[in-house]
C-alpha cells in the first residue's frame, strides 16, 4: 500500500548538517517502532551550494556514533515537494520563512518547525556548519531524537 505512505521531508539551509541528521534519526525512529514501511522520508536544502554532496563529516560522525545509517546526498527543494510531501519540517525560523515564501499557492504539505515537537521546548535547531567543533551536531542529534518521537506521538493522538 505504498500510496498510503505518509511522507516527510526535512529541510535546512545546506542539506549537509541538520536536515540529514533529522532525516536519519526520523528514519531510525520509525524503523525501531516497526513502522518504517509506512513512511517515505527525505531531506533537502533551501540553497543549491552543496547539491550532490554527502553530509558534512561531523554530521556523518555523529550519526555513526549513534548507530544511525545514512547514505543520501544533498539536493535542493523543488516546487513539486510542496504537494508530494505531507509534512515539510524546517530547522529554524529562517527556514520557515523561506519555505513559506517558496510554497506554491494552494500546495498541500504542512510546513512545520521540527522543534515545535520537542517536549523540552528547545524550538530552534541551530546551524552548526561554521562551528569549530562537533558539539552543535551532537545537540542537533539529541533534538532530532526528541522531536521525532514528539511528532510521532502527536500524530498518534490526532488519529485516536
Ligand atoms: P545546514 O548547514 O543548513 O544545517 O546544512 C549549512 C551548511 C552549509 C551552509 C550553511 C548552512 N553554507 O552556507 O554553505
Amino acid at each position: 500500500m505504498s500510496n498510503d505512505k505518509k511522507k516527510a521531508l526535512f529541510i535546512c539551509l545546506g542539506n549537509i548538517c541538520r536536515s540529514p541528521i533529522a532525516e536519519g534519526v526520523f528514519q531510525k525512529t520509525v524503523n525501531d517502532m516497526n513502522v518504517g514501511d509506512q513512511w517515505e522520508i527525505d531531506s533537502a536544502a533551501i540553497g543549491s551550494w552543496h547539491v550532490g554532496n554527502p553530509p558534512d563529516w561531523r554530521a556523518l560522525d555523529t550519526m555513526k556514533k549513534h548507530g544511525v545509517p545514512y547514505n543520501n546526498c544533498a539536493r535542493q527543494i523543488v516546487s513539486e515537494d510542496f504537494n508530494h510531501y505531507d509534512f515539510i519540517f524546517g530547522m529554524d525560523e529562517q527556514n520557515m520563512r523561506d519555505l513559506n515564501k517558496r510554497a506554491p499557492k494552494g500546495s498541500t504539505a504542512k510546513l512545520l518547525l521540527f522543534g515545535d515537537f520537542d517536549p523540552q521546548g528547545d524550538r530552534i535547531i541551530r546551524d552548526p556548519y561554521y562551528d569549530s567543533d562537533a558539539k552543535g551536531f551532537e545537540k542537533c542529534y539529541e533534538q532530532s531524537v526528541r522531536c521525532s518521537k514528539g511528532f510521532l506521538e502527536s500524530l498518534q493522538k490526532e488519529t485516536k
